[in-house]
C-alpha cells in the first residue's frame, strides 16, 4: 500500500476557502463587519472585480462584469449618469440609469464625484451606433450598471487627474504624489521601469548571474561624491556611512568566488541634485570575474538591444547605431567637447588654430582655436548672440566670436575687420559652413577650456533647435578615460573614475613618472546626452593598488585604515575582474522620454533632496539625538 502524504494547503489558501464559504453562506460582509479586510485580502478578485478597466471589448458584450476603481469623470446626462471608471490598466464608460439599477442605488449615485472609489456591477454592451470612443481601448463597449456601490468618497483632488500634469506646479504634485501616481503617464513611467528591471534580473539571470544583496549601512566609498552618515547608538561617535555604492563589496564578491554578481542596487550621494540625479538611486550594479572589457561591454549593449527591441512597442523608442559607437576619450572631447554628448545629431567640432596662427585679431593669437557651425542660424539676431556668449563665458570661453556666413560669404564677423579674407575662407572651410549658417569661435591657450565651452554650447543648441529626435535613442562606449584627473583646488591627482580602476597595461611602468600620461581600463555609456553607466576593469593585486593611491597622496597607513580589507583580500587570491554599473532611473528616464529622473522614481526628493509629502527632513527629538550621542551646534 503506498502512502501519499496529505495534501498540503497554505495559510492563504485556507482563508480563500473561508472567505468563499463566507460569501456563500452569508453573503458579502460589508464595511463594519470585522472580517471585512480579510475579505478584501483573500478574496479581492472574487469580490471587487472580474476584470480590469482597460480589459472589456465587443466580445464581451453581454456579460455581467464586476468593475471596481476611481472616477475619471463624471457627467450626468438629465437623469442618465456617465462615469469613465479608472484603475490602472485603463478606463471604462459605465452607465447609470435609474431604469437599470435600484432607486437606492441611483439616489447614491449623484452624490459621485471625481475620485470616488467605486464597484459597479453591471452587463457589457456595444454602444450605441456612432457613440464609439476611438480614444479609449474599451470605447466599443459601455458597462450598464445594476448594482452601484461607493467603497470610498474623495475630497476634491487639489488638481486635475485627467491630464498629463504638465501644468501642475511640480511642488503640489510631490505633496500629493499618491495622487499624481494616478496618471496614466505615471504608471507608464513605472511600467517601464518595472519592465527594464524585470528584463535585467531575467537577462542576467539565464547569463548565470546571482543576485547578492549587500549592506546599507556601510562604510566610506571613495567615489566623489559626499556621504550620508549614520550615528551609531551602540559606539559612541561612531558612523556607519550609506553607500555611494556597492563598489568595494562587489569587488569583495569576486574575490569570494561569486564570479558573476548583480545586484538591483540603492545608492546614496549627498551631491547638487540635477534632472539626472537623485540623493538615492538605483544601479543595475554588476561585476565578473575572468572577463575582459570586451565582455562587459558586449553583455551590457546585448541588454540593452534586446530590451529596447522586445518593448518598442511600450517605450516608443528605437537604437539609431547598431552596435553601439565607441570612441576613445580623447575623440570624444576633440569632436563633441563633453564627454557625454548627444551623437544623435552633428554640429562637431572643428579646428582653425593653424590657419588663425599669425592672425590680427588678438584672440586669435593663442594655441587653439576651434569652432562650431549652427546650421541655419544666420538670422540670429545681435541680442540672440549676445546670449550666446554669456551661455559660453558662463561655460569658462574668454570671449565667442560670432561668425555670419550670408549669400556672399562672410561679411559679418564678431571680429570686425581684422580677420583676413584667408583666415575667413579657412574658417568656412573647416567649418564646411554654407550661406545661412552660423559659426561660433572660441580660442584659448588651454585646450580643455575652448572643448568645454564649444561642447556645452553644441549641448544647448542642440537642446533649443531640437537637433535630435525624441524617439531615437543615440548610444556611445567612451573609452580609454585618463587614469587621473587634476584636482584643481589641491594640485593632488585623483582617480577619473575611481582609485580600483586598473591602468591599461603599457602604462604600469611609466604611472608614477607621468601619471597624467596614464590611460585606463574605464569606460562610459552615453545615451542621448546623458552618461548612463560607467564601470571598469579592476585592479587586482596589492602592489599595483597602493601604487595608485601612493599616486592619490594617500600614505600607507591611511590607505589601510581605509581599505584595509581590500588590500588584504587582494592577497588571497583575487581574480582578475572587472564591473559596471547602469544608472536605472537614468535608463527608465530615456525610456520613458521623461524630462528628469523624478519622473520614473514612485517617491523621488525634489531639487532640495527633501520629500516635502513625507516631510523629510525633519529634525530627531531630544531623546534621539541623545540616544545617539552626538550634539546639534
Ligand atoms: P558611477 O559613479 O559612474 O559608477 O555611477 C554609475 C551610474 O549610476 C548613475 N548615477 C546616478 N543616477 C542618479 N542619481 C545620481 N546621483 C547618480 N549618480 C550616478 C549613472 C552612472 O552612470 N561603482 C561605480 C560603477 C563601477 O565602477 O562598476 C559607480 O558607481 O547612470
Amino acid at each position: 500500500m503506498t502512502i501519499t502524504a496529505p495534501k498540503r494547503v497554505s495559510l492563504g489558501q485556507l482563508r480563500v476557502a473561508k472567505c468563499k464559504l463566507r460569501i456563500k453562506t452569508k453573503g458579502r460582509p460589508d464595511q463594519g463587519d470585522p472580517f471585512f479586510v480579510s475579505f478584501l485580502v483573500y478574496t479581492r478578485k472574487i469580490m471587487f472585480k472580474t476584470h480590469t478597466c482597460g480589459e472589456l471589448r465587443h466580445t464581451h458584450a453581454g456579460q455581467t462584469v464586476q468593475l471596481a476603481g476611481w472616477v475619471h469623470r463624471r457627467r450626468d446626462h438629465g437623469g442618465v449618469i456617465f462615469i469613465d471608471l479608472r484603475d490602472r490598466f485603463g478606463l471604462t464608460q459605465v452607465v447609470i440609469n435609474p431604469t437599470h439599477t435600484s432607486t437606492d442605488d441611483f439616489k447614491r449615485s449623484e452624490s459621485i464625484r471625481n475620485e470616488f472609489v467605486m464597484q459597479i456591477e453591471g452587463t457589457v454592451a456595444l454602444r450605441p451606433e456612432g457613440m464609439n470612443n476611438t480614444k479609449m481601448a474599451s470605447g466599443m463597449i459601455e458597462v450598464m450598471a445594476n448594482k452601484v456601490s461607493i467603497l470610498n468618497p474623495a475630497k476634491t483632488p487639489p488638481f486635475m487627474i485627467d491630464d498629463d500634469g504638465e501644468n501642475v506646479d511640480e511642488a503640489m504634485r510631490l505633496k500629493y504624489r499618491y495622487l499624481d501616481l494616478r496618471r496614466e503617464r505615471m504608471s507608464r513611467n513605472l511600467t517601464i521601469r518595472h519592465r527594464l528591471v524585470k528584463f535585467m534580473r531575467d537577462y542576467l539571470d539565464q547569463r548565470g548571474f546571482l543576485e547578492v544583496e549587500t549592506p546599507i549601512l556601510f562604510k566610506s566609498t571613495p567615489e566623489g561624491a559626499r556621504e550620508y552618515l549614520v550615528p551609531s547608538r551602540v559606539h559612541p561617535g561612531e558612523f556607519y556611512a550609506l553607500p555611494q555604492s556597492p563598489q568595494q563589496l562587489k569587488q569583495l564578491l569576486m574575490v569570494g568566488g561569486i564570479e558573476r554578481y548583480f545586484q538591483i542596487a540603492r545608492c546614496f550621494r549627498d551631491e547638487d541634485q540635477r534632472a539626472d540625479r537623485q540623493p538615492e538611486f538605483t544601479q543595475l550594479d554588476m561585476e565578473m570575474s575572468f572577463i575582459d572589457r570586451d565582455d562587459i561591454l558586449a553583455l551590457v549593449e546585448g541588454l540593452l538591444t534586446q530590451f529596447c527591441e522586445d518593448f518598442a512597442e511600450l517605450h516608443g523608442r528605437s537604437l539609431m547605431f547598431k552596435p553601439f559607437l565607441r570612441l576613445p576619450f580623447h575623440e570624444v572631447m576633440e569632436r563633441y567637447g563633453r564627454d557625454k554628448p548627444d551623437v544623435r545629431y552633428a554640429m562637431e567640432l572643428f579646428e582653425v588654430s593653424a590657419a588663425t596662427r599669425g592672425s590680427e585679431f588678438l584672440p586669435f593669437q593663442v594655441a587653439h582655436v576651434k569652432g562650431i557651425c549652427v546650421q541655419g542660424c544666420a538670422n540670429y539676431t545681435r541680442k540672440q548672440t549676445d546670449d550666446l556668449t554669456d551661455f559660453a563665458k558662463k561655460a569658462g570661453a574668454k570671449g565667442l566670436v560670432v561668425m555670419w556666413h550670408d549669400a556672399d560669404g562672410v561679411r559679418k564677423t564678431g571680429a570686425g575687420t581684422k580677420l583676413s579674407d584667408a583666415e575667413k575662407a579657412a574658417i568656412v572651410a573647416a567649418a564646411g559652413s554654407k550661406p545661412g549658417d552660423l559659426i561660433l569661435l572660441v580660442a584659448d591657450e588651454d585646450r580643455n577650456k575652448v572643448n568645454n565651452a564649444l561642447g556645452e554650447l553644441r549641448h544647448e543648441l542642440g537642446i533649443r533647435l531640437k537637433l535630435s529626435k525624441p524617439e531615437q535613442l543615440g548610444f556611445l562606449w567612451v573609452v580609454d578615460f585618463p587614469s587621473f584627473v587634476r584636482d584643481h583646488e589641491t594640485g593632488n591627482w585623483a582617480a577619473n573614475h575611481h582609485l580600483f580602476t586598473a591602468p591599461k597595461d603599457e602604462y604600469l611602468d611609466n604611472l608614477e613618472a607621468d601619471p597624467g600620461a596614464a590611460r585606463s581600463k574605464q569606460y562610459d555609456l552615453v545615451c542621448n546626452g546623458y552618461e548612463v553607466a560607467g564601470g571598469s576593469i579592476r585592479i587586482h593585486r596589492r602592489d599595483v593598488q597602493e601604487r595608485v593611491m601612493k599616486i592619490l597622496g594617500l600614505s600607507m597607513e591611511e590607505a589601510y585604515k581605509k581599505f584595509g580589507h581590500m588590500l588584504d583580500a587582494f592577497e588571497y587570491g583575487a581574480p582578475p575582474h572587472g564591473g559596471i554599473a547602469p544608472g536605472v532611473d537614468r535608463l527608465a528616464m530615456i525610456f520613458a522620454g521623461a524630462p528628469n529622473i523624478r519622473e520614473v522614481i514612485a517617491f523621488p526628493k525634489n531639487q532640495q533632496a527633501a520629500d516635502i509629502m513625507l516631510g523629510v527632513p525633519s529634525p530627531a527629538t531630544e531623546k534621539q539625538v541623545k540616544e545617539l550621542h552626538i550634539r546639534l551646534a
